[in-house]
């Protein structure tokens, strides 16, 4: 079993989207996504062409490299507009819902990535202290917390035991407080995916406080680019309590973003 972090896979979704490779789906959605492809005013936020090359070579995870070109293409645009994402998204829920009901991968994705776009979108531009991409950065720690796991040991577990300095990062607080408010303001924003219950956020709340204070889900998106170690000694008299990371296995899904899918 592979996992694949959360926002890559979100790019991954989108970039697979944009190489067109709509098998087994239903003529009036395969039709309503091309024109998605064409449609000039998303492609005005949203560059399709520049993140295809992504997954040429399928089956592998596309290097740091081809990551950090999608996100320089994704977050040299504009974002796009609410109004444009919730229009595009009736569309595609309406052209592919039978394929949607029926777990195309394809049309499940594109679905989630139109739900999730804002503040993945958000996500994928914040910086780190060093200038790099935070999910990059964060998507590094989560595969080597992964690797040095035994094999076969549950991810919940794995992450229950790994250190502070990989999990309770200046760059996932911006990324968990950004999917935490969206979520806020958007309370039915999961309930399209059926990976991610309401019972996992909580989990996954309790599991983040649990190891990195109750600060880290404050709700405050904070400063990304802030280093480590001034963060980590502001946060170093908060309560941690391990126990709480014995949760749900999916309960850091939508959080350190690490296990949405298997591949
Ligand atoms: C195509 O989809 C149908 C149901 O939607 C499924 O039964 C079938 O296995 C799929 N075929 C391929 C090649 O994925
Ligand atoms: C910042 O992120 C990049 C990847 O985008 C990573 O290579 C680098 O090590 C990170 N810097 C720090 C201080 O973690």
């Amino acid at each position: 079993m592979k996992y694949i972090y959360f926002i890559t896979l979100l790019v991954l979704a989108s970039a697979t989207f944009g190489s067109a490779q709509f098998d087994n789906i239903s003529d009036g959605c395969k039709n309503k996504l091309t024109a998605l492809l064409g449609d000039q005013n998303i492609n005005a936020c949203f560059p399709f062409t520049a993140i295809t090359p992504l997954v040429s070579n399928t089956g592998s995870m596309p290097s740091q490299d081809a990551l950090k070109k999608a996100a320089d293409a994704i977050c040299g645009l504009p974002k796009c507009s609410d109004s444009l994402v919730s229009q595009t998204q009736t569309d595609v829920k309406s052209a592919c819902q039978a394929d949607i009901t029926a777990k195309n991968p394809i049309a499940t994705l594109v679905d989630v990535v139109l739900t999730l776009y804002s503040p993945t979108r958000d996500s994928i531009c914040f910086k780190n202290s060093t200038g790099g991409y935070c999910f990059i950065e964060s998507q590094a720690a989560t595969q080597q917390v992964l690797q040095s796991a035994p094999k076969g040991q549950d991810p919940t577990l794995t992450f229950a035991g790994a250190p502070k300095e990989a999990v309770c990062t200046p760059c996932n607080k911006a990324i968990v407080n950004t999917y935490l408010n969206f979520q806020k303001t958007n309370p039915n924003a999961f309930s399209d995916i059926k990976e991610i219950t309401p019972q996992d956020i909580d989990n996954a709340k309790s599991a983040l406080t649990g190891k990195c204070g109750p600060n880290f889900i404050d709700g405050q998106v904070g400063d990304s680019t802030e280093s480590l170690d001034k963060f980590q000694s502001q946060s170093a008299n908060q309560k941690s309590d391990a126990m709480y990371l014995i949760a749900n296995r999916m309960s850091f899904v939508a959080l350190v973003g690490t296990i949405l899918a298997t591949i």
